[in-house]
């Protein structure tokens, strides 16, 4: 009752607010933006989630949580966060580590680029800054992996550069407070917000000013569905919520349709429970990572049985281990996967692995979980 009664206070006190607008000289779009910082780290001070990287903000942990949460949801990476401080603790570790370590920590995370990266500029930092992240935004920027973005987090959270970290959250929700109909998807769009927010941003509270952004634009001013608009702090001084246009704003353009490959999975398995795994190339899509042998295409049971009798394999039996399908930023795999079980032992060139060492010591991307859970007895 009394949380519905705050809420109900809380609309009136916005709709009572707004007045302070008059419809003879509404805010510049300056204005505006200067006017959100009060509301916002008000807000921000009460409702900060507690995250593990926020309550401890150092620079290595501060990065390390910024690359984990590109594209990833913060419940997702709360625990590979956890994990990754215990195994590499410190830049030095990091820099050190075996990479197949390292993408065996990330599986599951994807976008395994990002810890390439990571380890690219860990060694970089290791080289060139005596192990300790560079306080500067300029000097973030040019390691691997490192955007505006991510370079305007670190310096603003960890070491209280006064720049801003203009993410997709941010965009939504400074384009939705403005009704901006620009395209947030183009360069321009980030570097005008970036900009502006520069010259707004008050310099004693860079951390909460940024994080505060972020934080609506991700429980608050939310991108599918309606936003929680009565829960905001900005609400009163938010145009797109004046317009009741949310559905409209922020534009953003199409992208280009994902390409659909299909691809048929070759379990390869001996008497004694071996499976065959081979690593995938070190550039291009999950690059460095191990898989099962596939095609690309579809086959059925008998050419797959020509096919491998040709190359020399001595087949037992095939049997259908079933579709699955995995979406990759741009592009779709449908998969049709067989289990072939041969007669002696894997082939070269393969690899031969066991289920447990398919769980513990190779990296194979999430793509192939449907399959690893077949072989496990899982499903
Ligand atoms: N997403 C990206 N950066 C974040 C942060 N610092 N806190 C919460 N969510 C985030």
């Amino acid at each position: 009752f009394f949380a519905i009664q705050h809420e109900v206070f809380m609309e009136h006190l916005y709709e009572k607010l707004q007045v302070i607008e008059s419809d003879r000289h509404p805010l510049s779009n300056m204005e505006r933006l200067k006017a959100i910082t009060g509301p916002l780290l008000s807000w921000y001070d009460d409702h900060a989630r507690s995250l593990p990287w926020r309550d401890q903000p150092d620079p290595y942990r501060v990065w390390v949580s910024e690359i984990m949460l590109q594209q990833t949801r913060v419940e997702a990476v709360k625990p590979y966060f956890n994990r990754f401080m215990e195994v590499f603790p410190d830049v030095k570790a990091l820099a050190e580590a075996d990479e197949e370590r390292l993408l065996k920590m990330w599986e599951g995370l994807g976008y395994y680029n990002r810890a390439k990266n990571l380890q690219k500029s860990a060694k970089v930092i290791v080289e060139s800054y005596d192990g300790r992240l560079p306080g500067s935004y300029e000097e973030l920027l040019k390691l691997p992996g490192i955007g505006s973005y991510t370079a305007g987090a670190i310096a603003s959270i960890a070491f209280g550069v006064p720049v801003p970290a203009v993410d997709g959250n941010v965009l939504r929700v400074i384009s939705r407070v403005l009704a901006s109909e620009e395209d947030i998807l183009k360069a321009s769009v980030k570097k005008k917000t970036e900009d502006d927010l520069r010259k707004i941003m008050p310099h004693h509270r860079v951390s909460a000013f940024n994080q505060g952004l972020i934080e609506i634009g991700a429980i608050v001013c939310v991108p599918n569905g309606p936003p929680r608009c009565h829960l905001c702090p900005l609400a009163s001084l938010c145009l797109t919520r004046r317009f009741k246009s949310w559905d409209s704003i922020p534009v953003k353009s199409p992208k280009k349709p994902r390409r659909i490959e299909k691809r048929t999975i070759l379990l390869l398995e001996t008497d004694k429970h071996q499976i065959a795994i081979e690593k995938r190339p070190d550039s291009g899509l999950l690059a460095s990572l191990y898989q099962f042998p596939n095609l690309e295409g579809s086959f059925d049971e008998a050419q797959l049985w020509r096919l491998l009798t040709s190359r020399g394999a001595e087949i037992k039996s095939i049997e259908s281990a079933g579709t699955a399908r995995h979406i990759f930023s741009h592009v779709e795999w449908q998969m049709n996967g067989y289990r072939i079980f041969l007669k002696g032992d894997i082939p070269a060139p393969y690899l031969s692995a066991d289920v447990s060492q398919l769980r513990t010591k190779y990296p194979l991307p999430n793509a192939f979980g449907a399959y690893i859970k077949l072989l496990s007895g899982e499903s």
